[in-house]
């Protein structure tokens, strides 16, 4: 594929092969082994419309790790303030010969809408409600060397799924992974139409995370709730938020996920969130560089491809 702009597309085995490459990276991270040579005389230009720590942090780290030029465009500095567009800054900054454009963006769609216009590989940083395929393939991975595989297990996703990218992606991955998914959400964050997409939908915690081997939690996407109804974080926490006595109704060594940021108290105990033998938060934004390594490997090694031996000279 030139660009990954989302889970929807890829193949269970093209979805493997990242995986198997990002699990050797980040085994080469642990032992402080680094592949300048993979993206040397590459362009890397970050541009993230949206807030971002762990996914805009990773994506530098990895481009570096790789030996890629790798540019952070401050947003909130740009001329986007100046009121100029998405498609003309995209087109301001291909002009630039960029070969890796790395964009977060509060739109859905957006991103996809960006990689029609350029002439690099495109990767979706996340795209208002649609899409995070980096983060959903950094979950498998961890999900992956937690479990030991990534078929046949019983994930719990929990909390506000409406508003959630990140439950979209990892809902199309495990799916297509051949895992029993089940959705635990109140009505009003619950999306229309998604048993549709082979789910188990619960309103209950305790009965939604029965027996589960993974609890994916969420957070409360206050701001894409557009003035709609926004429930009590009290009442939200008693109903929805893990603690302990919720957790005891999944398996024994059922691993605790959270892609960040994280509001303790609200979606989650903190108590939860900081036991190590249960939750496995730190692991996956190690995976995040790992993956996004992968991702920028193998998109780069399509682009060279394409392009030729000649516009490859370091
Ligand atoms: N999980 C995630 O996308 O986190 P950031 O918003 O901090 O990048």
């Amino acid at each position: 594929a030139k660009h990954l702009l989302g889970i929807e597309p890829l193949h269970p085995t093209e979805i493997t092969t990242l995986l198997d490459l990002a699990d050797s990276y980040a085994e080469h991270n642990r032992r402080g082994i680094a592949h300048r040579d993979v993206l040397a005389g590459l362009t890397q230009i970050n541009m993230f419309f949206e807030n971002s720590t762990r996914t805009q942090a990773s994506f530098e780290l990895a481009g570096k790790r790789l030996g890629a030029d790798v540019m952070n465009m401050g947003m909130q500095a740009s001329s986007v303030k100046k009121g100029e567009t998405l498609i003309d800054t995209a087109l301001t900054l291909n002009a630039m010969r960029p070969d890796l454009l790395v964009v977060r963006h509060p739109h859905s769609g957006a991103v996809d809408l960006l990689a029609q216009k350029v002439n690099c590989a495109v990767l979706n940083a996340g795209d208002g409600k649609h899409e995070h395929p980096t983060q959903a393939l950094l979950d498998a991975l961890t999900i992956r060397r937690a479990k030991g595989r990534l078929h046949r297990l019983s994930i719990a996703i929990c909390g506000d799924i409406a508003h959630s990218r990140v439950a979209r992606s990892n809902i199309m991955l495990l799916g297509k992974m051949e895992n029993r998914i089940r959705l635990i959400a109140p009505p009003t964050l619950m999306p229309s139409g998604v048993a549709d997409f082979g789910v188990e939908v619960f309103e209950n915690m305790e009965e939604g995370l029965k027996d589960v081997d993974v609890v994916m939690m969420l957070r409360l996407q206050k701001e894409r709730m557009d003035g709609g109804f926004i429930p009590s974080e009290r009442e939200y926490f008693h109903r929805y938020g893990l603690d302990a006595a919720k957790l005891a109704h999944a398996k024994p060594d059922a691993i605790v996920m959270h892609p960040g940021p994280m509001n303790r108290g609200v979606e989650i105990d903190g108590n939860i969130a900081d036991d190590i033998n249960r939750s496995v938060i730190q692991e996956q934004v190690e995976m995040g560089v790992a993956v996004r390594m992968a991702a920028m490997d193998l998109l780069a090694q399509n682009l060279r491809a394409a392009r030729g031996p000649q516009e490859v000279m370091v």
